[in-house]
């Protein structure tokens, strides 16, 4: 048995491997994991406490994936749930669907009896109003609270490349060798309302498949989006290429999509045979690993794969 997570994603692994020593199945340890994240109000790019978007609300999105069956649920652009990676599995498991988005998500997590929750923080609030009196001139953020010029906010945000993004994933192998695979984030800090990443794009930002492996992203989404990065992984893997082979074509593939920011995106994966494999763009990441002789979770490094140039 085995569970990895992003860095941030090791509040979690212990809650995984629980799940998965007390008999529970990959989905469920993806779930346990994730929800520890979520409630953090400390990590500022998932759930409670989450950077918010540019008119001051956190909207969050999340994925699961099942690769036993290839069964997915999602959400996107959610406000008002700790837990959205609870109820991307009641879509996966409850609708002929798999991507519910804002209010029909919202609509569908009031009907499965999950509580609203407020997810905007005094901190992270804070965070938000510094970062858009700092960035933005006072014309632009008079405009912003009377919900105007949000195109040239972001524009301006753009330019000056200062937008946070930040997202925990984690990936389980059960008992009976069953791998599953979660995303859950805020999303970029003061993203235009509605704006969604990868996180919950099954193929962009998660893709499970027990004969093979799986993959999750944090970073860049629209790069994991234009580059469909986690099933590229994966498919590279069917097609024959090991695992840390298709874990640095999948990352290579991203150096040809051009994009306005600096360029960023860390990946974890896993093959079939249980092997575990991070990369990131940036230098120094590390990614954390469970198994089920372990007490507590231990650090790996990223290799490290540069996109520019
Ligand atoms: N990777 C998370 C996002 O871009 O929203």
């Amino acid at each position: 048995m085995l569970v990895i997570s992003s860095e941030n994603g090791g509040i979690g692994l212990p809650a995984a491997m629980a799940a998965l020593r007390g008999g529970g199945s990959a989905v469920d340890a993806v779930e346990a994991g994730i929800r520890c994240v979520e409630s953090n109000a400390a990590d500022h790019s998932v759930g409670v406490g989450g950077l918010p978007n540019l008119l001051g609300v956190v909207e969050v999105d999340a994925s699961i994936m099942e690769g036993a069956t290839l069964r997915a649920g999602a959400v996107a652009a959610v406000r008002g749930y700790e837990h959205p990676i609870s109820i991307a599995r009641q879509v996966m498991e409850r609708l002929p669907y798999v991507l519910l988005v804002g209010e029909g998500a919202e609509l569908f997590a009031a009907e499965c009896g999950f509580p609203r929750a407020r997810l905007e923080t005094d901190e992270c609030l804070a965070m938000w109003r510094e970062q858009l009196q700092r960035i933005l001139s006072a014309d632009q953020y008079l405009k912003l609270v009377r919900r105007e010029g949000l195109i040239e906010a972001t524009d301006a945000l753009v330019e000056q490349s200062k937008r946070g993004h930040g997202t925990t994933n984690l990936i389980a192998v059960d008992a009976q060798g069953h791998i599953a695979a979660g995303v859950s984030t805020s999303g970029l800090g003061l993203k235009y309302p509605g704006r969604v990443g990868d996180s919950p794009l099954i193929g962009a930002g998660n893709y499970a498949d027990d004969r093979y492996g799986a993959a999750t992203c944090t970073g860049y989404g629209e790069m994991a989006i234009r580059a469909a990065t986690a099933r590229s992984l994966v498919l590279y893997m069917k097609m024959g290429m090991s695992l840390v082979e298709a874990g640095m074509e999948a990352m290579r593939d991203l150096r040809h999509v051009g994009v306005p920011w600096p360029r960023g995106m860390n990946l974890i994966a896993v093959d079939k045979d249980g092997h575990h494999w991070g990369a990131s763009s940036r230098e120094g990441n590390v990614y954390l690993y469970m198994t089920e002789d372990m007490a507590e979770p231990a650090r790996a490094p990223r290799v490290h794969v540069p996109l520019e140039g």
